[in-house]
């Protein structure tokens, strides 16, 4: 079907996505199927581990077959299997890596092992076929927040990290206190539309000076504190005040960091990554500051922020071309650092 041109298929499932994507040569998606869980994990809060490994098992065949379908080509076209091996929940990782290697096994090809996060950075390769590091990134995700500085397509150089709760947590956190369900994130963004950013003065957590490390759960607390002293004061809560003001709090300390970074590292482009990178707030904040600084932003579409195969089959791409393929016996590893 695709003649010449080099097939990659992309398999994500470290967390609540099963997620298969084919990727043509370098940044051209054909397709990416995504099996969200969310409608399962939301009526416990938030996921559940063992739920999720039992839904990527029973899932995992449908979306490879799927995603081929949908590509139009079969599984004698692929040139290359490239699977998420960590950070995420070890019982998910396992049933993405041990699909990944039976097709690579089956059908002789070469396997490459992705690390998730930077699947998300490489994501914005899709959008922007003329981006092209050094950049620094912002990487916010359920999971993770990170500042990283991408001198070359392989050569990842985190700069900050959360010291506590990711930023996507704090969200999710923060909606269950205020009621609005799982996952947060997206609840928040839209509430927070209506409400006051200014109606409560959350404490923005800077940490040392120059430091561009983060802190997230003291908002988290603070919000718990905040709620519970007006609810005992008989006080009405107004949720889209609260959900604004929490939201501008995480928000300023994110993108005051996030500047101070691209300013000492010298770099012109900034490239939004993560589940948290679909933030209305945050994206327009962004562009707004960069425009400011003369920085390049580049935010990828939502669906490619939250997770998916298509970033995981561009990040392999690129990891192969450099460093060839991984041995069979890769395994997964819950805890793997950007
Ligand atoms: O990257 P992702 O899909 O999964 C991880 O690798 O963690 O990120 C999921 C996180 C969740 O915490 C979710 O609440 C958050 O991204 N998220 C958002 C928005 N959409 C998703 N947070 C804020 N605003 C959004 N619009
Ligand atoms: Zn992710």
């Amino acid at each position: 079907m695709y003649k010449g041109k080099f097939v990659t298929l992309g398999v994500e499932s470290s967390c609540d996505e099963t997620s298969v994507a084919v990727l043509l040569d370098e940044r051209e998606i054909v397709s990416n199927v995504i099996s969200s869980q969310i409608d399962i994990h939301k009526e416990y809060g938030g996921v559940v581990p063992e739920i999720a490994s039992r839904h990527h098992l029973e899932n995992i065949n449908g979306v490879i077959t799927k995603a081929l379908e949908e590509a139009e080509v079969t599984l004698k076209d692929i040139d290359l299997i490239a699977v998420t091996v960590g950070p995420g929940l070890t019982g998910a990782l396992v049933i993405g890596v041990a699909a990944a290697k039976a097709l690579a096994l089956a059908l002789d090809i070469p396997i490459v092992g992705v690390n998730h996060m930077h699947g998300h950075i490489d994501a914005a390769y899709v959008k922007y076929p003329e981006l092209k590091p050094p950049f620094t990134s912002l990487v916010v995700s359920g999971g993770h927040t990170n500042i990283v500085n991408i001198a070359g397509y392989n050569d990842f150089e985190v700069l900050g990290g959360t010291r506590d709760d990711a930023v996507g947590e704090a969200y999710d956190k923060v909606a269950r206190v205020l009621g609005l369900g799982y996952p947060g994130g997206p609840k928040i963004d839209k509430l927070a539309k209506e409400g006051n950013p200014e109606a409560v003065d959350f404490k923005r957590v800077w940490l040392e000076k120059g430091s561009l490390d983060f802190s997230f759960s003291g908002i988290k607390t603070g919000v718990l504190n905040y709620v519970n002293s007006e609810k005992q004061k008989g006080s009405s809560i107004n949720n889209a005040d609260v959900a604004a003001s929490f939201q501008a709090a995480v928000i300023d300390v994110l993108a005051g960091k996030t500047m101070s970074a691209i300013k000492d590292s010298g770099y012109r482009k900034l490239v939004l990554a993560g589940g948290v990178a679909a933030n209305s707030k945050l994206r327009d904040t962004l562009i707004e500051n960069c425009e400011n600084a003369e920085v390049e932003v580049y935010i990828p579409d939502n669906i490619m922020c939250t997770d998916n195969g298509a970033m995981i089959a561009v990040a392999g791409q690129l990891k192969y071309k450099e460093f060839g393929g991984d041995d069979l016996d890769i395994d997964a590893n819950p805890n793997l650092e950007i």
